[in-house]
């Protein structure tokens, strides 16, 4: 289970993983709680903690040859099971499957379920929100130490999560153009965005993209802000709603009102454009050239508040 908290619970007592330690508790159930339909509740159960990470089906075979699969109950969901690991379907099943049991509420303080853990420290640990559950990864931002601009997008996309970087998609490739075009080196910027982990939906073979929530901007703020302080940049460039609520702190702040208007925020200039994958579905060439110029406009923006910046001092 790595570093995910985890907890058993028996009517004799609970043992309880909280990412650091183990911690022995109470009961949690009466035997009458936790009894179920035999077979059912084992499917469940097998489905559930199926963990395509660590799919070793040589190692399967090895145990049990396959032609004795037929014999155990979970035998029929193994060959499912395996074909949707690959496809990353398997936690979305597991979700659903969770979901319509009743569940039982279980006797235990909320404290003694889950003991503090300390802030994570690094993006696997987290869980502050719950998309890193769909996720192949968290994408940290990339970039020099010191640069003096950050790119803040919305959050990776397909190709980003399964590359752990950020925009190295067709969003990545229409901002290398932006950047070339305004005269910005991508080495000298650092590229990240408002949140870590791809939020999508199944779509036939697909991971479609789903914007994030309020509640998910806030959650990944507290990266974001490690970022911005470790790397102090002079401007942050706002590429969309998302990554402009996220900077800004305040779910109200809208895109229109803050293009062209470049504000002083936390000691840091901060300049809004659109978001690329705006520019790539833009429904007509005047619009689309129109967004793609406000890009470009945004970053020369940028270097003139820094060269003005360097002035002052
Ligand atoms: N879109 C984003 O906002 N960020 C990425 O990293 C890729 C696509």
């Amino acid at each position: 289970m790595g570093k995910s908290s985890w907890m058993i619970g028996t009517p004799k007592g609970s043992a309880i993983w909280d990412g650091t330690g183990l911690h022995f508790g109470p009961p949690v159930a009466r035997v009458d709680d936790i009894a179920d339909s035999g077979e059912a509740l084992w499917l469940a159960y097998y489905r559930s903690i199926f963990n395509p990470a660590r799919l070793n089906t040589g190692a399967m075979e090895m145990h049990m040859p396959v032609r004795y699969w037929k014999n155990l109950p979970e035998g029929k969901l193994i060959p499912e099971l395996v074909s949707r690991a690959g496809t990353g379907g398997q936690r979305v099943g597991q979700a659903k499957e969770v979901d319509v049991r009743k569940g039982k509420t279980i006797d235990i303080a909320p404290a003694d379920a889950q003991p503090q853990r300390d802030a994570p420290t690094d993006l696997d640990q987290c869980r502050r929100c719950d998309l890193w559950s769909m996720a192949t990864q968290g994408v940290p931002g990339v970039g020099p130490d010191h640069a003096t601009i950050m790119l803040v997008g919305e959050q990776p996309g397909d190709q980003e999560d399964l590359a752990g970087l950020p925009f190295v998609g067709p969003a990545g490739k229409l901002l290398d153009d932006v950047m070339q075009q305004a005269g910005v080196d991508r080495d000298t910027v650092y590229l990240t965005n408002a949140v870590k982990h791809f939020k999508w939906e199944p779509r036939g073979k697909r991971r479609l993209h789903k914007t994030p929530g309020q509640r998910e901007i806030s959650a990944c703020h507290y990266w974001l802000e490690h970022e911005i302080a470790a790397i102090r940049p002079k401007v942050l460039v706002a590429l969309g709603s998302t990554a402009l609520k996220s900077i800004m702190q305040s779910s109200k702040v809208t895109l229109n009102s803050m293009l062209g208007n470049p504000v002083q925020h936390d000691g840091q200039w901060v300049v809004a454009t659109y978001h690329p994958a705006y520019v790539l579905r833009a429904p007509d060439e005047q619009l689309k050239a129109a967004a793609f110029a406000d890009m470009v406009k945004a970053l020369q923006t940028a270097e003139r508040l820094i060269a003005g910046d360097a002035r002052h001092h």
